[in-house]
């Protein structure tokens, strides 16, 4: 055993589901880093759990040739026979309670064979329909709890239920069936290596949080682009779920709690999450149509050319309706209501089929007063730009001079790239998640009062653009754009601009 690897961390790891895209593009490939970098014990097991009719070596050369495709690193081949030794395969239907029992009798048997710990790590990781029938059989069948201190944790997926009441019965489910200490709400954005940073740039520097208020910030800009539309067969899903809930309701209100929070009274799991849920419950709520329409602006994408190739619109995309409403783009102006923000914008703007895959969160600090130079000079504001992918790294604008003779300013950008600085690839989200599950960490992990507080702020808005009466408009935008013409207008009201990317 690798010495960076605790034995507290050694567990079976039983994947529900696994027969399907996350397990074989995200979960395996972040395990098998996860082993590369030393830190995942060979004594760990992973069990794919699933309902298709597969032998162990079949369900192996699945995921091998999946993660060739999109693995971090140069695939080895000699480290992957290695590597797969420690996977296997569990046929069961998931509401057969004959299934559940066997995988346990076979853990068992393997762990009293081996002197192995009896811990499990359940990682949901099936269609969201299955959810609730996955944690009510894992009780039934007793693989919830142990009788010998070993420890039992669940991992659930994304989307934590489709509003705030299907979200609280699924957390009623899943209080029935484990602890909320050892429950793990996924939000994979925040394993992203630069989201995990907000909290260092904010809390381990001394420049950034005496500025970090409205005072001094003009307002904060939160960007999600993506130029993927609808791939493998996701239309059915997403014209259901919208961008709001899709990511709205998840990774962007995450990244806004980081950038908004205060400062938490230790880095424990529940002292960070306790002030992430303040920001949510102090967000100013869109429950009017006035409100709605002062402030939000939603869209879907029509025929358009995205990396210099054709594209269909949205309603063209493979299982859409030709006659869906649905958004595909957002754009929200939101209010933090609290001491330290009170009045600042967070214009937060998410879509698919952008001009090109980028996040970035961008921290527009006020002016100082045009007194000094040349009125013709324009100064810019500092900008403080977190970029969170595809490259990773933190940039300031500031105002210099040019050189020369004349007094000519111009903006510049300091910049700091992670690859560079650190002459090492980030790990990918899941890998960080993956591991702390392993080791119990919570604090990257969504609370029960953090998904229904989330889910309450995006009801409201999505009952008023839902209401047919209300009549808000459903914009458009060309394919490979950066979004509606309306968005530039939200920003417009408070004499702003999205920053450009
Ligand atoms: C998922 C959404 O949660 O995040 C997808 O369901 C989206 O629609 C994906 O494409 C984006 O993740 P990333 O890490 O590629 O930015």
């Amino acid at each position: 055993m690798p010495d960076s690897v605790k034995g507290n961390q050694i567990c079976t790891l039983v994947i529900f589901g696994a027969t399907g895209d996350l397990t074989h593009r995200k979960l395996i490939p972040a395990l098998y880093h996860l082993k590369l970098e030393g830190l995942l014990s060979e004594k760990v097991q992973i069990i794919g759990f699933a309902r298709q009719n597969k032998s162990d070596l079949e369900f192996r050369a699945g995921l091998k040739s999946a993660h060739k495709e999109v693995s971090r690193t140069l695939y080895d081949e000699s480290f992957w026979q290695v590597f797969d030794k420690q996977i296997s395969y569990h046929q069961s239907n998931f509401d057969d309670l004959d299934g559940y029992k066997s995988l346990e009798s076979k853990i068992q048997a393997y762990e009293k064979g081996n002197g192995l710990p009896s811990n499990r790590l359940y990682y949901i990781a099936s269609s969201p329909s299955f959810f609730g029938t996955i944690l009510d059989f894992l009780k039934q069948s007793g693989a919830n709890s142990s009788s010998d201190g070993g420890w039992r944790r669940v991992i659930i997926e994304k989307p934590f239920g489709t509003d705030y009441d299907s979200a609280c019965r699924l957390n009623k489910v899943v209080a029935g069936s484990f602890e909320e200490a050892d429950t793990y709400r996924i939000d994979h954005y925040l394993g992203k290596e630069t989201a995990q940073n907000i909290m260092v740039l904010r809390f381990a520097n001394a420049i950034y949080e005496s500025l970090w208020n409205n005072r001094y910030i003009e307002q904060i800009q939160i960007t999600v682009a993506e130029d993927l539309g609808m791939e493998s067969g996701r239309g059915a899903y997403y014209d259901q779920a919208g961008a709001l809930k899709d990511m709205v309701q998840n990774h962007l209100l995450q990244l806004l709690t980081l950038v908004a929070m205060e400062s938490p009274v230790d880095l424990s799991a529940d002292a960070v999450r306790d002030e992430k849920v303040k920001v949510l419950r102090s967000l100013q709520r869109l429950d009017t149509i006035e409100k709605v329409k002062k402030n939000t602006v939603r869209a879907q994408y029509v025929d358009g050319c995205v990396k210099g190739e054709p594209v269909p619109a949205y309603i063209n995309e493979d299982r859409v309706p030709k006659d869906s409403k649905t958004e595909t783009y957002v754009a929200l102006r939101l209010f933090v209501d609290n001491w330290r923000w009170k009045g600042v914008p967070f214009y937060l703007r998410v879509g698919k089929r952008m001009t090109k895959k980028s996040a970035q969160i961008s921290i527009f600090f006020k002016q100082v007063p045009q007194v000094l130079f040349n009125e013709n000079q324009k100064l810019e504001e500092n900008v403080l730009m977190i970029k969170m992918q595809p490259d990773e790294g933190v940039a300031m604008k500031l105002m210099s001079k040019v050189p020369g003779s004349s007094f000519e300013l111009n903006p510049v950008n300091m910049n700091f790239d992670y690859e560079t600085t650190f002459a090492k690839q980030s790990a990918e989200a899941y890998e960080r998640l993956l591991l702390d599950t392993m080791s119990g960490d919570a604090t990257l992990f969504i609370r029960k009062d953090e998904v229904e507080e989330a889910w309450k702020f995006v009801d409201d808005l999505a009952a008023i653009w839902k209401d047919e009466s209300k009549a808000v408009d459903l914009a458009t935008y060309e394919a490979g754009s950066w979004g509606p013409k309306e968005a530039d207008d939200l920003a417009g009201k408070m004499k702003h601009k999205w920053l450009e990317i």
